[in-house]
């Protein structure tokens, strides 16, 4: 359901990739030396616009994200007992012995036996934390 925004933000960053790939010739470098500050003009094409709204696009990354970067390399396999991907069955008896999703978020947060805390991803906020939990449990 993310896909979409995934390949959109693929789609921005091989933009970027582009942009700065090319910025070799003299005409480019005239180009990047040049006052900044155009001004856009409703209905025109305006670039400096879209390079803003490419900035502000990176919201909160998708459980799925975090999970591949920071969690699966216990959870994929199971490494040290933690409960596995996709192991619903194991996620929820988890969840309702601790009481709910929320408990298990604060013992992602400050670890828990083996578990580190945040799972090593020390830039994770709580809601992306949740929403690995979420990937990761299927609840
Ligand atoms: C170094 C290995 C490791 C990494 C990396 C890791 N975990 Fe864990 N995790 C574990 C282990 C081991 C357990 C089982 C702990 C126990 O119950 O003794 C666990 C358990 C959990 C639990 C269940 C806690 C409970 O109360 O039953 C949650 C939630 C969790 N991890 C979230 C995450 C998230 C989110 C990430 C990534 C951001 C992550 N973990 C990354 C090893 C890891």
């Amino acid at each position: 359901m993310n896909l979409k925004k995934m390949l959109a933000a693929h789609a921005a960053v091989l933009a970027l990739v582009a942009v700065s790939a090319q910025a070799a010739t003299n005409e480019d470098i005239a180009a990047r030396i040049k006052p900044v500050g155009d001004v856009c003009i409703q209905g025109e094409e305006c670039k400096g616009a879209a390079v803003a709204a490419v900035a502000t696009s990176s919201g909160p990354r998708s459980g799925e994200e975090i999970v591949a970067k920071s969690c699966n390399g216990c959870h994929g396999a199971g490494v040290l007992g933690a409960p596995k991907v996709g192991d619903s069955a194991d996620w929820k008896a988890r969840s309702d012995k601790a009481g709910g999703l929320d408990t298990l978020l604060s013992h992602a947060i400050n670890g828990i036996n083996a578990m580190p805390p945040k799972g090593t991803c020390g830039d994770c906020s709580d809601d992306e934390l949740m929403a690995a939990i979420k990937h990761m449990s299927g609840l």
